[in-house]
């Protein structure tokens, strides 16, 4: 039976869902999305920068279930973030995802006017556009700030984290809003290294799972929200297939082991900032 966390402003959402990141707009991402569903996946996580909400939107409708079984999450980005002008842009994003409301909306990235941004957001919360909004990527002082200044605490942080980098220190900085994190690059982005460590080979082998599988499963007992990404449908389906077994509590602890503060996605802020435009959506 899969899991459901109950977040700071009471709504549950399915522990595992699928990513689409990098997956391309129109057929590719339909299919993808409409594959989880039909597997039982009830949980979607796309942005407007990666340019496919369109395409998340015609695989919900097409698969018949009924628009509240399904949680879609969404993230706006810093060109979008403004009092006024991020209500427009949350206007558009229902237009695209063809629905009434949004599950989840989060700021994408720690820029620009994140506070007049989360004004609207707020609005769009009191207004039912939005059920649950949070943040991602803020992990400097800039988490702080937007915490104390919120009205609605941010139900959650979408960050990296995997067995390399648990994000035990945030996760306390996190503590006093009742904010959850969500896992990005739960597997890594796919790194070999980190999928064939041996305590997973170890582990699978007892289980009768794969490597992955353990490292999913790993993040579900370590109480984060992931929705790693596959197009494979052989993928998707292992990935789900998570729900049946459970490590030990000596088991955690060897993963925890591998805590190592290795990151993949190394760019630094100054950076990031300045290639903003690059990923900034066209529509
Ligand atoms: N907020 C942010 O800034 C941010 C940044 C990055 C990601 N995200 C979110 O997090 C999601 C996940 O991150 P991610 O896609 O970058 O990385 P990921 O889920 O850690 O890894 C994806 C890679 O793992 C492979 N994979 C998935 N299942 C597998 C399996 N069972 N066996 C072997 N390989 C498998 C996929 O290849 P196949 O397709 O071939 O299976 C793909 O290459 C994204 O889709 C997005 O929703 C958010």
């Amino acid at each position: 039976m899969q899991t459901y966390i109950t977040l700071n402003d009471k709504t549950k959402i399915p522990q595992f869902g699928l990513g689409v990141y990098m997956v391309p707009e129109g057929a590719e991402t339909e299919n993808a999305v409409y594959e989880a569903l039909k597997m039982g996946i009830r949980h979607i996580d796309t942005a407007h920068a990666y340019q496919n909400e369109r395409g998340v939107g015609k695989a919900v409708k097409k698969s018949g279930i009924p628009r509240e079984e399904i949680w879609i999450t969404t993230k706006l980005w810093p060109s979008e973030y403004g009092e006024g002008k991020t209500a427009a842009a949350i206007d558009k994003m229902l237009d695209r995802l063809d629905t009434k409301y949004i599950d989840l909306l989060l700021l994408h990235q720690q820029f620009g006017d994140y506070l007049g941004a989360w004004k609207d957001m707020e609005k769009a919360v009191k207004a039912g556009k939005v059920r649950s909004i949070g943040i991602s990527n803020f992990e400097s002082e800039r988490l702080e700030e937007l915490c104390e200044a919120a009205n609605i605490k941010p139900s959650v942080l979408q960050v990296e984290c995997h067995p390399y980098y648990p994000q035990n220190e945030l996760k306390k900085r996190l503590a006093p809003y009742g904010t959850v994190i969500e896992s990005w690059y739960p597997l890594g982005h796919g790194d070999k290294g980190l999928i064939n460590e041996a305590v997973f080979t170890k582990l699978a082998e007892k289980y009768g799972k794969t490597n992955v599988q353990i490292i999913l499963r790993w993040h579900i007992q370590q109480g984060n929200i992931i929705f790693p990404k596959t197009t494979n449908p052989q993928h998707m389906k292992d990935n789900f297939d998570i729900f049946d077994f459970s490590l030990t509590d000596e088991e955690m602890n060897e993963i925890r082991k591998l805590d190592s503060g290795k990151r993949f996605f190394n760019m630094s802020l100054e950076d990031q900032e300045k290639n903003l435009g690059a990923w900034s959506p066209a529509d």
